[in-house]
């Protein structure tokens, strides 16, 4: 609780993150991270694995570094295989309303060519990112009060996939208790998806008796994408 609360106070953030509880929000999904690493784990090695896969077939350069990558909803950079990215790319722009510690520190090891955007992404993407070859959004899509204006913006880029969470299940050992759909509806309609588990919340973290688990799809966006999001 102590770190949580001096994260908050050290984290820099603009004011409206900090206003809408943003930075909170972080500082607690780093603490649960902390609490929950074995159970998390697999969804994160997913995720990273997924993305660096991404990038490797997105680099339009051939390897030169003359390209540019946005990573939408980079946060602590728990999940994005920030080397990779930068290995493939010549730049790469890490987009979030909070970009705590750990990925400033991540970030300042690739001297320059990694550049951090506080941006409000329930408003569209920063103009920076309309340029990028790839855009990646990382489990951010169900955090945004419109998630089919978000589908629309990555659809509109030269080329774009995504990680999320796409529904809540709530579980007590193999027993299925109920199930919420965390995008209103939204129909993804990626390109070459594919999906796994995250361990959220395994029992006694939230609940003594139940686990809160996400069903997480990743994908390309394809132009169908933005038709679904219509
Ligand atoms: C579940 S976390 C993603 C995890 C992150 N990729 C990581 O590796 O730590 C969701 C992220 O979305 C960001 N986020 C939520 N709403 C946002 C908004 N309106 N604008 C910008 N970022 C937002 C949060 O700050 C958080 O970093």
């Amino acid at each position: 609780m102590l770190a949580e609360a001096l994260g908050w106070l050290l984290t820099p953030a603009p004011w409206w993150a900090r206003r809408r509880g943003l930075v909170g929000e972080q500082m607690a999904l780093l603490a649960r991270h902390r609490r929950c690493r074995a159970a998390w784990a697999p969804h994160l090695a997913a995720c990273r694995a997924f993305l660096a896969e991404a990038a490797s077939n997105g680099a339009t350069d051939g390897g030169t570094g003359g390209s540019t990558v946005a990573v939408l909803g980079s946060g602590a950079l728990l999940d994005v295989p920030l080397d990779p990215l930068a290995a493939a790319y010549g730049r790469v722009l890490l987009v979030d309303a909070v970009h705590p510690w750990r990925a400033r520190w991540r970030a300042a090891r690739h001297r320059g060519r990694v550049r951090l955007i506080h941006h409000d992404l329930a408003s569209g993407l920063p103009e920076a990112a309309h340029g990028a070859d790839l855009v990646l959004s990382v489990n951010l899509l169900s955090r945004l009060p419109d998630p089919g204006a978000h589908l629309a913006a990555l659809a509109d880029s030269r080329a774009a996939a995504l990680v999320s969470d796409v529904e809540l299940i709530e579980s007590q050992g193999d027993v299925e208790l109920a199930r919420r759909d965390l995008l209103a509806g939204c129909d993804l309609a990626l390109t070459a998806p594919r999906g796994w588990t995250w361990k959220l919340a395994p029992a006694p973290e939230l609940y003594p008796d139940r686990d809160l688990s996400l069903r997480v799809v990743a994908g390309w966006v394809s132009r169908t994408s933005r038709r679904a999001a219509r």
